[in-house]
Parts: structure tokens; C-alpha cells; sequence
């Protein structure tokens, strides 16, 4: 971390939670709290709060949390720094530049100047295919039906024919060669020197999703090689988390994105009014994308190819996107090979009815895996029988196996029972597959396998955030390091030393925590639902019980550890202690 940490809890103080996410989402006040739909997941039913009294928000729905910092994090895509230097701007807050470590400052920069040379380059071009040059492809895009409108949208553009005009007009412009190469849009050869590397084709520009320009493919007219020629990864383009169009598709409120394989494809179908529409960049769709798509929906439309290469890119796609938590459906393009052309031959009400025909995409790769199989032969026929089986077991969850057993024993004939048995033979020789672990941040990240108490620490963090005042009691009994996890300990100190002072600021304590991971996760921390108890009886009974299942754990955790940490022992003759109190105590939360 490069501000100071006053400085930091100063631009949080100075940003009021409410008032910033209200620019953002529409809230209304309830009890306490403001109430929203969520940003971060498609839902009907606002489950989405911001509390000002704890300058948090937190979803019911998806598990986002933050404070003000993760909620402009995670909602432009900024960086910590990025989001703390929008925040003081908003507030008026200077920053200290001298703070600025002296290589992060240069990092900074350059990363700025390198966006800047993008821009020129995007404008450059967007010029160009407007001037006499670029009449050739100015043509070849309104001949592929391109509307000036969406043109002007997608900021297309065309390079000229000349080997390096756009580095001429950019080093005018002041930019050194160095950076001109390291943004990708120059290379040096002995032969000719400095070179542009587009030239005489038409570009499309790739932004993030804050709009701003990160890179370029450009396409060749009519036929040639390589189709499509795209900018080297560079420090401001990292292919496998960016989406092209996904700057559009993230504001559309559809209840699903739709996956293409190409640019053109996206453009094709935002003309057309799907405007949700993303494709991978050049490059094969990386978990990385995966996990930006899951920011916005949870159900993915694939619109791949429906070529023999599509078909297996979308196959991996539908792994990618499964392990993340999304579900995935397959669009049928048949006859047409990609989306654009099927938009351009059957028009948008036609792929319309295909979106919703969209086929699961178990049942799509038990289809392809079937072409492997002779099914008119006994023997072939119980092999993919075996097959299906085999990937039936990936789904761990039991109802939602069972479902999917009885769905495929229709549909391939196979006796339910059957099938069922054969399922749970291979389970049984294979283990259930385990589920992949899915990161931490975001949607489901409430059902990932959780340490032993772990539950139970959380809710001590949440109760204590709600009422501080029961901090006394459980200073009686509990210690920072009776939270076991690295994270929860250094939590729990700080926590502890807040509310030693009579100042608790659990925002503040979020945004100690630079890595955007951690942060999501102690905003876990001080959001975990608690259950709704009448009575005072109740309340003190249920507290009581998860002081000792906390010191429980604990003991338990570091009576494990004695003989290899040094300090374990202490901490379980401790333990044992306080144990024994806690069990003769009655605890008063008056
Ligand atoms: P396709 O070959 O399917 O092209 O490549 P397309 O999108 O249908 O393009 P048009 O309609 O012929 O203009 C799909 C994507 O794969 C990447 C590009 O991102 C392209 O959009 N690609 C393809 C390349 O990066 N290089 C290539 O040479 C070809
Ligand atoms: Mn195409």
C-alpha cells in the first residue's frame, strides 16, 4: 500500500457509503438500512443493502460485500489505488503524491500513458476510415451491413496502407519509441525501423469495461493472412480479463450474457439489439473471463461456431464456466455458421426463439461425447452408457444429480434405476468428484467447504459489529488467536483494539487489507446472517453458545498443534480455563 493509512480512513469517512453507492443504485430506506437491487448479480428482489450506521453494504443474494472502496473496486474494475484516487477526487481529499513509492508512481504513470497512446491510436484510426484513404474499408464494413451508428459505437476504424503513418502522427504527438512499442502498436525491424504493426485493415478497438481503449484487432478485407492480427498482451491489456463489448454488456440488465467467439459476432448482434453479447479476445475463454461474466449473471448463452472447432471450444467454455458456478446453455446456429450470419440470413426474432431453445449443456456434450459411440452396437451403446454415468458423478450435489439422472434416463431410454446403479457404482470405485473450489469472492461464496467453528466465528465478528457492547464479555473469555484463520486473527485484533477504545470502525478495518480477495472476505466477516431470536433468554443462550463453540475450536485447534508450535500450550492451559468458566458462567447481555 502506497497512501497512508490516515489518508485512506480519511477519503473512506469523507465518502458516505449511501451517498455513493445512490449513484449507482436506486435504494429506499428500510429500518435501518437502504435496500437495493444488486449491482453485482441480475436478481428481481432487492436483496442488496447498504448500512449507514456500519458504512458497509452487503447481498443477501451473492455474498458481495464491501465498503466504500470494494464497492467502486468492484464496480468499475478500478484497483485499490484506482478506486482510493477516485474517492479523493470526490471528496476533495489531496493525495499525498509523496507517499507514492517512487516505482509504483512510475508504474502508475506509464500504465496512464500507455491508455493515452491507445486512445490516439483509436482516434487515429477512427479518423482514417472516414478520410479518403480508408474508403475500402469504410465499404467493406457497410457491406458486411454495419450501420453508422453502431460504427461510431464500437469506434471502428481502418489503418492505413502506408507501413507507418500512425507512429509518425504519435511521435509528433511527443511519445517515445520505447513506450510506442511496449503499448504494441510499433516494432523495429533493421530492414524498414520503426513500423507500424496494423496496417490496411480495418480495427476494431478493444476497451474495458470503463470504456477505455486497451488494445486492437484488425481485420483484413476479403481474404489473407492472418484474418485477424491483435495487440500483444501489454501492461494494460491482460487478455484473459477483458471482454470485448463488455463495456455495453455489462450495463444491459439481461438476465443472461451471450459468449461469441468474435469480434464481429458482438457487434453483429448489439446491432440487432442483443446487447449483452461479449467475446473472448483472439484467444481461448480463460476462468479469468469466466469470473468477470459471473460479476453480472449467472447464466451464460453460448453462441459458438457451429463448425467442429466451435463445438470444441464450446465444450471447454461450458468446464470454464461451470467451475465458477455458471450455468451454461448452448445456442444452436444450424444452419449458419456463426451468429452473424445466422442474424443476417434469419433476423433477431429467429435467434430470439434459438436463445430460448438453448439447450443445457450437459445434454450438448452428451450429444457431441454420442458421436463417439456406435449405439446400434450392445457393446458401444454401454460404453456411453458408462460414459454418461461416469460424468453424471461430477455432480455432487445430490438432488441436483438425481435430477439430472432421471432427465438422461429419459431421454436415452436408460432405466432409471439403471442408470442410477451404475452411477453410484462408479461413485462408489471414483469417489464423488469433488467440487472445484470456487473463489472466494462472490456469487456461492457461501457454499464453499468451510473450516470447523468457522461459522461460528463469524457470526462473533457480525454480533459484536451489531452490539458492541457485548465486547466486555467476550473479552472475558476470547483472545485474537482463539479465531484460528490468519485473516480472522489479524481481524480480530484490530476489532479488539477498536472497540478497546470505544471507537469501532469496522469500514475502516476493511481497507487495511490492500489484497481485494481479503477485503471481500472481512466484509464476509461482518455481514453473516444471525438468526432472528425473541426472547432475551434466547439471545443470551445462543451468544453463550458460540463463545464456546469459538473457545471450543480453538482449544481444540492448538491442542493439535502442541509439540510443533511453541506457543500452542500456553494457549490450550488457557483454553481449558476459560472453558471451564464459560461452563459454570451465565452470560447477561444487559
Ligand atoms: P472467426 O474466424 O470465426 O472469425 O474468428 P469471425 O469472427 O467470424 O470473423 P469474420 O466474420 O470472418 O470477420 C473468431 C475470432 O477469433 C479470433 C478473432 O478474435 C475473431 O473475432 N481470430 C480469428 C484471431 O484472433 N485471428 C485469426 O486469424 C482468426
Ligand atoms: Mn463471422
Amino acid at each position: 500500500m502506497y497512501y497512508p493509512e490516515e489518508v485512506i480512513e480519511e477519503i473512506r469517512q469523507k465518502n458516505d457509503i449511501v451517498d455513493v453507492i445512490s449513484g449507482y443504485v436506486r435504494m429506499q430506506k428500510k429500518g435501518a438500512s437502504y435496500f437495493g437491487l444488486c449491482p453485482f448479480h441480475n436478481e428481481k428482489t432487492s436483496s442488496f443493502s447498504v448500512s449507514p450506521h456500519k458504512q458497509m453494504y452487503y447481498c443477501f443474494g451473492c455474498g458481495a460485500g464491501g465498503n466504500v472502496f470494494t464497492f467502486i473496486m468492484n464496480y468499475e474494475n478500478f484497483t485499490f489505488a484506482e478506486a482510493v484516487k477516485m474517492l479523493a477526487d470526490r471528496a476533495g481529499v489531496p493525495l499525498p503524491e509523496l507517499e507514492y513509492n517512487e516505482e509504483t508512481k512510475k508504474k502508475e504513470s506509464r500504465r496512464a500513458t500507455l491508455l493515452e497512446i491507445n486512445k490516439e491510436a483509436a482516434k487515429y484510426f477512427f479518423y482514417q476510415l472516414r478520410s479518403k484513404h480508408g474508403q475500402t474499408g469504410y465499404e467493406y464494413l457497410r457491406k458486411r451491413q454495419l450501420s453508422e451508428e453502431t460504427m461510431k459505437g464500437f469506434g471502428l476504424g481502418y489503418s492505413n496502407k502506408t507501413s507507418n503513418d500512425l507512429y509518425l502522427y504519435l511521435k509528433k504527438k511527443g511519445y517515445d519509441d520505447e513506450l510506442l512499442k511496449a503499448a504494441g502498436l510499433v516494432s523495429y525491424s533493421e530492414k524498414i525501423g520503426m513500423c507500424d504493426k496494423f496496417w490496411n485493415r480495418v480495427m476494431f478497438p478493444i476497451q474495458d469495461i470503463n470504456h477505455r481503449v486497451i488494445g486492437f484487432g484488425g481485420r483484413v478485407m476479403g481474404d489473407g493472412e492472418p484474418k485477424y492480427l491483435n495487440s500483444p498482451e501489454t501492461e494494460v491489456f491482460d487478455k484473459s480479463r477483458n471482454l470485448y463489448g463488455l463495456n455495453f454488456a455489462r450495463t444491459s440488465r439481461k438476465n443472461n450474457m451471450i459468449l461469441c467467439e468474435g469480434y464481429m459476432d458482438v457487434i453483429a448482434m448489439h446491432q440487432a439489439g442483443f446487447n449483452q453479447a461479449v467475446a473472448s479476445l483472439g484467444t481461448a475463454f480463460t476462468s479469468g473471463q469466466a469470473n468477470l461474466l459471473r460479476r453480472y449473471t449467472e447464466q451464460v448463452l453460448l453462441s459458438y461456431d457451429s463448425d467442429g472447432a466451435g463445438t470444441k471450444a464450446a465444450l471447454r467454455a461450458i468446464g470454464i464456466l461451470r467451475e465458477v458456478g455458471l450455468t451454461g446453455k448452448v445456442i444452436n446456429l444450424e444452419p449458419y455458421k456463426d451468429p452473424d450470419e445466422f442474424i443476417k440470413n434469419l433476423g433477431k426474432e429467429a435467434f430470439e426463439k434459438r436463445m430460448e431453445e438453448a439447450e443445457n449443456s450437459f445434454f450438448f456434450e452428451l450429444r457431441i461425447l454420442q458421436r463417439e459411440f456406435n449405439l446400434a452396437d450392445p457393446e458401444g451403446k454401454t460404453r456411453f452408457h458408462n460414459e454418461i454415468a461416469r460424468k453424471l458423478c461430477n455432480f455432487t450435489e445430490e438432488v441436483e444429480r438425481e435430477n439430472y439422472i432421471e432427465a438422461v434416463a429419459e431421454k436415452y431410454h436408460i432405466g432409471f434405476e439403471n442408470l442410477r446403479k451404475l452411477v453410484s457404482s462408479y461413485a462408489a470405485k471414483t469417489g464423488l468428484v469433488k467440487e472445484t473450489a470456487r473463489p472466494k469472492s462472490g456469487i456461492q461464496s457461501r457454499e464453499k467447504k468451510e473450516e470447523p467453528g468457522s461459522r461460528a466465528r463469524k457470526v462473533l465478528f457480525t454480533w459484536l459489529i451489531e452490539e458492541p457492547k457485548a465486547y466486555p464479555i467476550v473479552k472475558k473469555y476470547i483472545v485474537a488467536s482463539d479465531f484460528i484463520q490468519e485473516l480472522y486473527v489479524k481481524v480480530a485484533e484490530k476489532l479488539f483494539a477498536q472497540l478497546e477504545e470505544g471507537a469501532m470502525n469496522p469500514a475502516g478495518i476493511i481497507s487495511m487489507f490492500s489484497d481485494e480477495k481479503e477485503q471481500r472476505e472481512v466484509a464476509d466477516l461482518f455481514n453473516t446472517k444471525l438468526e432472528a431470536l425473541e426472547t432475551k433468554q434466547d439471545r443470551e443462550k445462543a451468544f453463550r453458545d458460540i463463545i464456546i463453540r469459538v473457545k471450543e475450536c480453538s482449544y481444540q485447534y492448538y491442542t493439535e498443534r502442541m509439540g510443533r508450535d511453541v506457543t500452542a500450550l500456553d494457549k490450550v492451559l488457557a483454553g481449558k480455563r476459560a472453558l471451564e468458566e464459560l461452563k459454570k458462567a451465565h452470560i447477561s447481555l444487559e
